[in-house]
């Protein structure tokens, strides 16, 4: 048994290991969650920014710019929320998983976007390979594996207009605060909400 003690009134709970909490530390539990996930969109803001600090990549750009300017290529090619949020969060995970990043930054939107969003952003990474891969070891043609799913098209035109040119220093992105509205609209909705996954269906990416 751990130690207990009396659940504060809004201070922490009694347990010291979860077998010893009561129904009034997992209250007070459920009620702290709620403004954390409420602040989802400033942990996004400050994870990008800490990209700013990564110099070692050996890009023009750093990975906080090269996620800017993916989201602003979305943006001014009039694509939703959805897809604006995916360009700027696609490589999130690029420091914490490198050999997965894809799938790292898939699971982060996979509850709020639609599944085509998540499709492409879990995948991302291979069909990459199209253009890193004639240099890198990589298979070019990895995608092809693919080419059958609906969001084939969707994930190869994510790379081509929106990922791999965005290592410009020369292009103008939106400043990143200019996305928290974005990250709030798409992080404030229900998880898993069938009306935003519209599981199913493949709009592709705006012309
Ligand atoms: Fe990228």
């Amino acid at each position: 048994m751990g130690s207990a003690r009396e659940t504060g009134a809004d201070d922490t709970v009694s347990f010291t290991q979860m077998s010893d909490a009561s129904q009034a530390d997992h209250d007070l539990l459920a009620a702290r969650l709620v403004p954390y996930l409420t602040e989802a969109p400033d942990r996004f803001l400050a994870a990008l920014a800490a990209q700013r600090e990564e110099r070692s990549s050996g890009y023009q750009v750093d990975r906080c710019e090269h996620a800017l300017q993916s989201a602003t290529r979305a943006r001014r090619d009039g694509a939703d929320v959805d897809w604006v949020v995916a360009a700027l969060l696609h490589d999130i995970g690029d420091g914490l998983a490198p050999m997965n990043h894809d799938r790292m930054a898939a699971e982060i939107l996979r509850p709020y976007v639609r599944e085509e969003v998540t499709w492409v952003i879990a995948h991302h990474g291979v069909f990459q390979l199209h253009y890193t891969g004639p240099f890198n070891g990589g298979d070019p043609a990895a995608r092809e594996q693919f080419r059958e799913s609906p969001h084939f098209t969707a994930c190869a035109e994510f790379c081509e207009r929106w990922d791999q040119c965005s290592f410009d220093p020369a292009y103008g992105s939106d400043p990143l605060d200019s996305f928290r509205a974005d990250l709030e609209a798409v992080f404030s909705r229900t998880p898993f909400d069938p009306a935003n996954l519209c599981v199913g269906t493949a709009t592709g990416l705006p012309r």
